[in-house]
């Protein structure tokens, strides 16, 4: 997907992504992570996602990184905040009621300017990617916050019927990005209503990974 793509997507609404609550399984199962807040939470391509409520709602902070700056108006906007914004190369900085969100490309997100998070969330983030760009983004995530837990929302389908993203992901792809930094265990999998995009059967599943 070249960032066009995903520019595309929130100019026109297509953002079928998005969900209008927090995900079930953040709120049924990241406390399985054992994380004390305070603490700073990563979230990955984070669109406008409600999951970064519920993040801040447990105390924790929320540190985003969100290409679209369309997407990150819409977050503050849409809660009624204006966001305090500075521009520090490729990457615009967006700030307010305990969320920060780094607006760009994740890949120009160095370690110095993320600073330390306690944990990630990942969710719609690296199922977004296609395969070609999802070593590259397990590296670039260990590379930036070091090996700190991280909770992973992931489908699995059969993807010879149809294309992503969100694409399917495999458990033995996960240890293939995550096992040498990461244990990885399943806190648990649930059958996607309708099926993914109402063609085939499909399985959303939410990885505890803790550091070796
Ligand atoms: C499938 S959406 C998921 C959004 C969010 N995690 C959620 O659950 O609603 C993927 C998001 O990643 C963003 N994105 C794609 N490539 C990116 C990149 N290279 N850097 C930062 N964000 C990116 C897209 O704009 C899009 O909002």
């Amino acid at each position: 997907m070249d960032p066009q793509f995903w520019h595309a997507r929130w100019q026109t609404n297509q953002i079928g992504f998005h969900q209008g609550a927090p995900n079930a399984l953040l709120a049924g199962h990241f406390a399985a992570l054992g994380l004390t807040p305070p603490g700073r939470v990563f979230v990955p391509l984070c669109g406008k996602s409600h999951d970064m409520d519920w993040l801040r709602a447990q105390g924790f902070e929320v540190v985003g990184a969100e290409l679209s700056p369309l997407a990150a108006a819409q977050f503050f906007a849409e809660r009624g905040l204006t966001p305090k914004t500075t521009t520090d190369g490729a990457l615009q900085t967006c700030s307010a009621a305990g969320v920060t969100m780094f607006v760009g490309d994740i890949f120009e997100l160095t370690p110095a300017t993320l600073g330390p998070v306690a944990a990630i969330y990942d969710r719609a983030a690296l199922v977004a990617l296609p395969p070609a760009l999802r070593a590259r983004y397990s590296a670039h995530l260990t590379a930036l916050a070091g090996p700190v837990p991280q909770f992973i929302v992931t489908f699995t389908y059969d993807q010879a019927l149809i294309e992503g993203p969100p694409f399917s992901i495999s458990e033995a792809e996960l240890h293939a990005h995550y096992g040498a930094t990461h244990h990885i265990a399943l806190a648990h999998s649930q059958a996607v209503p309708g099926g993914m995009k109402g063609t085939c059967p499909a399985t959303e599943s939410a990885w505890l990974l803790t550091p070796r």
